[in-house]
């Protein structure tokens, strides 16, 4: 994987996924994570369109992810999810095609179903016969790379333990910063080769419609920030290299161009051994995207 990368969530406002994007390339980035459910995959793709016609990169500099929606696990869907996604892009492939999540939702037009009573409705799927689906879009070129999203350890294994298995997944998206370091399922991908890509490696924007604000705010950590001053680093860049440094990449989410800067000048230093481990033991072991659904 490349060395950097950058995230979109949620609804943003016209225009301005567009410009971050070009800014994140003009900064060095090159990993761009994104989803259909973002609605800006038409920005992100415009964005790396131009970038490419200006000659500051080529396709094959940009690493791009794109994800599969709960609506869309039956087998039978998967491929033209993907092509709608490449339409959207103007691109002829994603780098990395996830499933987002492991749970799926009944399909059709509704991209979060619910009942009357305002229940999700959930649907039946074999994520093995998805995950089938996912390995024809790599042998058919869509895909570069395959993988998934929130799994578990037991959700992978079934994976991976599927009878005729072509593609084990290179990658697992969970949350993953110094407030949720996820030792456990690190150490279990570390063994199996599957790279962790960490989500809200920054503790997320606290948007309390889908983040639990009940653990602290992780960028006001005392030891980020002691840290920080050492280096003459702020606490974001400081959450960013320990994970950088043990492995994990990161997916930090920012549309404002200084952040954006900012967040990539992780790569001029390294936190020593002590400091990793002083990291490590801020874990509160605390999710800040339950994704209760
Ligand atoms: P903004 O887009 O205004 O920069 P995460 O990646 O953990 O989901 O965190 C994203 C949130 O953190 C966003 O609200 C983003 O806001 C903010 N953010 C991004 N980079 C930084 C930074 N270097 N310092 C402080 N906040 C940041």
């Amino acid at each position: 994987l490349t060395l950097c990368s950058f995230s979109f969530s949620h609804q943003t406002p016209k225009g301005s996924c567009l410009e971050a994007v070009k800014t994140a390339i003009d900064a060095g980035y090159r990993h761009i994570d994104g989803a259909f459910v973002y609605f800006n995959e038409h920005e992100v793709g415009q964005a790396i369109r131009e970038k490419i016609a200006e000659g500051k990169i080529k396709r094959e500099d940009i690493f791009y992810c794109g994800k599969l929606w709960n609506t869309c696990h039956p087998p039978e869907l998967v491929r033209p999810t993907l092509e709608k996604t490449l339409k959207i892009l103007q691109l002829d492939y994603v780098d990395l095609y996830i499933i987002e999540l492991p749970m799926a939702f009944k399909p059709g037009d509704a991209l979060y179903p619910k009942d009357e009573n305002g229940k999700f409705i959930y649907h039946e799927t074999d994520l093995c016969a998805t995950w089938e689906a996912l390995e024809a879009c790599k042998d058919a070129g869509l895909a570069k790379s395959i993988g998934v999203s929130n799994f578990n350890r037991r959700q992978l294994e079934m994976i991976m333990n599927k009878p005729g298995l072509k593609y084990k997944p290179v990658s697992n998206q969970v949350e993953c910063h110094p407030y949720f370091t996820q030792p456990k399922l690190l150490e279990f991908c570390r063994q199996h080769d599957i790279v962790i890509v960490g989500y809200s490696p920054l503790g997320t924007s606290r948007d309390e419609s889908w983040v639990n604000v009940s653990s602290p705010p992780l960028l006001k950590d005392p030891v980020l920030n002691a840290i920080g001053k050492k280096y003459n680093k702020t606490a974001a860049q400081i959450a960013l290299r320990f994970n950088v440094q043990r492995g994990v990449v990161v997916i930090p989410k920012s549309f404002n161009p200084q952040r954006i800067r900012e967040n990539f000048q992780i790569f001029d230093f390294s936190l020593t051994e002590k400091e990793m481990k002083e990291i490590e033991a801020l874990n509160k072991n605390v999710r800040y995207v339950e994704l209760l659904m």
